[in-house]
């Protein structure tokens, strides 16, 4: 772990944002939050960000905050769940961080954020097919993290605990 950073990747719903912010606890590491600082510079929710700038502009500040997060060390990044979709972004990751995948089922993910309608890629008529398109497309983005952890059913807490076990050694 030297020098390097942990970041989190996965689906919308896989449980990035609670599980960093339990790892960032334990560890006593910063969090840094992608989402949260497109946010914070717009002034906006993302799915307004979507809809008046569009998602190439979303991207591209979403690689501006990665290029600069990376550069930091001992930081838990949680990172949108689109963030492996750039291949400078997977460099960077890569290069820089211990990267876990979170992983769920669609049917979890789906459960988790059917009720939610900040996500603009899931607000749709058919959220569920939608999510199950999206993650085969990006599965073998995800495929490329250094660990993955399935969180269908497990709790932040328990999900914290396989990460500190599987990286001890790293
Ligand atoms: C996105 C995931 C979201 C957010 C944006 C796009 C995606 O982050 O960055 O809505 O492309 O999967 P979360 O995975 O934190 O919900």
């Amino acid at each position: 772990m030297k020098n390097k950073n942990i970041a989190l990747i996965g689906f919308m719903g896989s449980g990035k944002t609670l599980v960093a912010k339990k790892l960032g606890e334990l560890f006593d590491w910063e969090v840094i939050s992608i989402d949260a600082l497109i946010i914070e510079k717009e002034g906006k929710a993302i799915g307004d960000i979507f809809a008046e700038s569009g998602q190439s502009y979303f991207r591209q500040l979403e690689k501006d905050f990665l290029k600069q997060a990376v550069e930091r060390q001992s930081v838990i990044i949680d990172g949108g769940g689109g963030i492996i979709l750039d291949e400078a972004n997977r460099t960077l990751l890569k290069e820089k961080c211990v990267v876990i995948h979170l992983s769920a089922s669609a049917d979890v993910i789906y459960e988790r954020i059917k009720d939610e309608t900040h996500r603009p890629l899931v607000n749709v008529d058919d959220p569920k097919t939608k999510i199950e398109e999206l993650l085969e497309k990006r599965q073998s983005f995800y495929a490329q993290a250094d660990y993955v952890i399935k969180t269908d059913h497990k709790n932040p807490e328990a999900v914290c605990q396989e990460i500190k076990e599987m990286i001890q050694n790293d």
